[in-house]
């Protein structure tokens, strides 16, 4: 059931671009200029009632929800906090019946999650869940459900189901800004556009693996390494750090690439590698002074970054990867892919059980 990959992980990572339009069909107007959610129960006068947004999930469906807060910000101005799950119930959040809160989750059944799912109801708040599997707890227990179309994801790593989650959040956003009018026609018409590019901009990455598993073969002589980014792109270091702890046992931290300078410059030491993920083209003048930096101090540097700023960056690291153009918006749909591929080469490297990296299980069920 591999179908010939050597493990389900490297399959699921090579299965993004299917998820990715499985995720988005049947959810775009004929005419590719609108988003349609049918499933989504709210009427306008409640979507305009939304004061505010609590994202809330566990592991790597927490940092998708970090990426959400990003979109539904940025597109329908609504402002958002994120938890995760097993902390939320317990610091006596402000849910009020205006409150739309999104529950994240591959599985549908993690118990952290659905804890803080009923906790959200039994103050009043409207549930949207966000999840890969039908008829799951989560689902169930939702006034309105979104299914990742990622189909079943067996590694304990996340890839396609993260990837999926992204795609979910952007079509959401997309969806409140039309509803509210934060958003013209023509602005979502050209998110939607590029969106259908993405999964073919995904393979184009994925083409690269002998690169990313150079790249995986040196960083996996390490024990500790860095990655760093601002704004979005600090999530998706969050996500590409987690998933190479996850599965190569390596020591790594995410840091907003501002921060550094704050605390943690102290344990660059020569040598070390730092990823640092830029696509945002108002915000990496700033991240190449981080860069600077952490050089001075002997890191080795790689840089993955949007097609168009190459020449920008590729002076300050010392090597790069491209990720092919899309919009800011859209960037950690590509930009996570080649961490997802550094992280399962730097596994294979160390001779660690990809799929089943020791003390995780894939879905945890108890809290
Ligand atoms: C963890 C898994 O225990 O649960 C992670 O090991 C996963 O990979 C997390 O991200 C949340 O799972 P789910 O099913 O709620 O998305």
């Amino acid at each position: 059931e591999k179908a010939g990959f050597d493990h389900f992980m490297l399959k699921e990572i090579y299965e993004q671009p299917k998820a990715y339009r499985d995720t988005m069909m049947g959810r775009v107007s004929e005419d590719g200029r609108s988003v349609v959610l049918k499933e989504i129960g709210m009427t306008a006068e409640q979507i305009r009632g939304i004061r505010k947004v609590h994202i809330v999930a566990c592991g790597t469906a927490f940092h998708a929800g970090l990426v959400g807060k990003t979109v539904i910000e940025g597109l329908a101005r609504i402002p958002v906090e994120t938890d995760v799950a097993s902390e939320y119930r317990y610091r006596s959040p402000i849910i009020t019946p205006d409150t739309l809160v999104i529950v994240v989750s591959q599985s549908g059944e993690t118990a952290d999650t659905l804890a803080a799912l009923r906790e959200a109801k039994r103050n009043g708040a409207r549930v949207l869940a966000i999840t890969n599997v039908v008829g799951s707890s989560v689902a169930r227990e939702a006034d309105d459900v979104i299914i990742t179309q990622a189909g079943p994801e067996i590694a304990v790593a996340s890839t396609k189901a993260y990837t999926s989650q992204l795609i979910a959040f952007n079509l959401f956003g997309l969806y409140l800004a039309q509803v509210l009018g934060t958003r013209d026609e023509a602005f979502v018409a050209e998110v939607l556009e590029a969106m259908h590019k993405l999964p073919e901009q995904v393979e184009a990455i994925i083409e690269q693996a002998p690169v990313l598993k150079q790249v995986a073969d040196s960083i996996s002589t390490h024990n500790n390494l860095f990655f760093i980014g601002r704004g979005v792109d600090f999530a998706v270091a969050q996500e590409g750090s987690l998933k190479l702890k996850e599965i190569s046992y390596i020591h790594s931290e995410a840091y907003a690439a501002g921060e550094l300078k704050h605390g943690t410059l102290a344990l660059i030491e020569d040598g070390i590698p730092v990823i640092a993920v830029i696509t945002q083209k108002d915000l990496y003048e700033k991240t190449l002074s981080n860069i600077k930096e952490v050089k001075a101090r002997g890191a080795h540097v790689l840089g993955v970054v949007n097609a168009g700023m190459e020449e920008e960056v590729g002076k300050s690291v010392d090597e790069l990867f491209v990720i092919p153009k899309t919009l800011q918006l859209l960037s950690p749909t590509l930009s996570v892919i080649p961490l997802q591929l550094i992280s399962y080469y730097a596994s294979l490297a160390r001779g660690n059980d990809v799929d089943k990296p020791r003390n995780l299980a894939k879905s945890v069920t108890v809290e």
